[in-house]
């Protein structure tokens, strides 16, 4: 199968590269060639460390990278049987892409949105019936999840096709209705927000707060860490949809969280965010 993914940073890439390990011809597209080819040079780094550590054949790790083409614009997705989105979270944004695109009459086309309305993101384009949102968690290549949710137009045939997809990736799909944040983040992002919320309270440290969470609820990362892993402006957006969609005010995001992003402190991308990442090690920075 020929797929698609628009957007190369770390979702994008994650996916691109899953599904060229799987086997398939992957065109990885971004704004400019270079994004696009800094996201294949990511892939192959990540690739060469799993060579060293003796977890994957230098063959294999060189057959899903030459399986990897990527563009600077969406020309090369005009045959592409299957296209996922994955820019960044943000509605019109995506529309915007969406509206740009021509593809082959019978191509699916997936968002990989952990908060956005599907329905909504669906009627914007020309096919709702072969839209529906795939969302994929980070790291890509490690986690074992992805959540269909398909909107109210998407088809059975469509729900079918994106279960065998993820099925040839080796990996689990649950469904999830077109709910705000669908299941897993419904239930995360509130945990790592209120774990923002102790922290400007002044309840605990940030390694305090992290190792809580790590040794008495056996979480692989602390909410700290993990939100930085996320990204502090994904997971202000994620609290934003969730807040106006519900218009429960359970959902409003940390004051803390809110001046961290107004800094441009996002977490691990930006190279701070509870930690800095500016040295060797992240050192905790409250
Ligand atoms: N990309 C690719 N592979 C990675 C990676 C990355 N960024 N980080 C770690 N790995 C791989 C390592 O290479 C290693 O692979 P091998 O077993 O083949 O050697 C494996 O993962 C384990 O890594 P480590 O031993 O270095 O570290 P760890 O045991 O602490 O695991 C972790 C790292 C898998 C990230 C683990 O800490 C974890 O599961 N954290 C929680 C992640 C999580 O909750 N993700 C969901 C975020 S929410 C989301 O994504 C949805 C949203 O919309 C916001």
């Amino acid at each position: 199968m020929k797929v698609g993914v628009i957007g190369s940073g770390m979702m994008g890439a994650g996916i691109a590269q899953v599904s060229a390990a799987a086997g398939h011809q992957v065109v990885l597209t971004d704004v400019a060639l270079d994004r696009a080819e800094k996201g294949k040079a990511g892939i192959e780094k990540l690739l060469a460390r799993q060579v060293a550590k003796g977890t994957l054949e230098e063959a294999a790790a060189a057959a899903t990278l030459a399986r990897i083409s990527p563009a600077g614009d969406t020309a090369g997705l005009a045959d592409a049987d299957f296209v996922i989105e994955a820019a960044t979270e943000n509605e019109g944004l995506k529309q915007k892409i969406f509206a740009g695109l021509t593809l082959a009459p019978h191509a699916l086309l997936a968002t990989n949105t952990s908060s956005i309305s599907i329905t909504m993101l669906g009627a914007s384009t020309d096919r709702p019936d072969r839209f529906l949102g795939l969302h994929f968690f980070n790291p890509v290549p490690v986690m074992q999840l992805v959540e269909i949710i398909p909107g109210l137009a998407t088809s059975d045939a469509t729900r079918a096709a994106a279960r065998d997809y993820i099925g040839t990736l080796g990996k689990t799909a649950i469904v999830s209705e077109d709910s705000p944040s669908f299941i897993v983040n419904r239930v995360l992002c509130p945990m790592l927000n209120e774990a923002i919320f102790a922290l400007g309270e002044g309840v605990g440290s940030v390694v305090d707060i992290d190792t809580g969470l790590r040794l008495g609820a056996n979480h692989p990362m602390g909410p700290l860490t993990l939100a930085d892993f996320v990204g502090l402006d994904t997971l202000l957006a994620i609290m934003h949809v969730m807040q106006k969609a519900s218009g429960d005010p359970k959902y409003r995001p940390a004051p803390l969280l809110t001046k961290y992003v107004e800094a441009g402190w996002y977490g691990r991308k930006s190279g701070r965010g509870f930690y800095d990442y500016s040295g060797e090690k992240p050192v905790p920075t409250r």
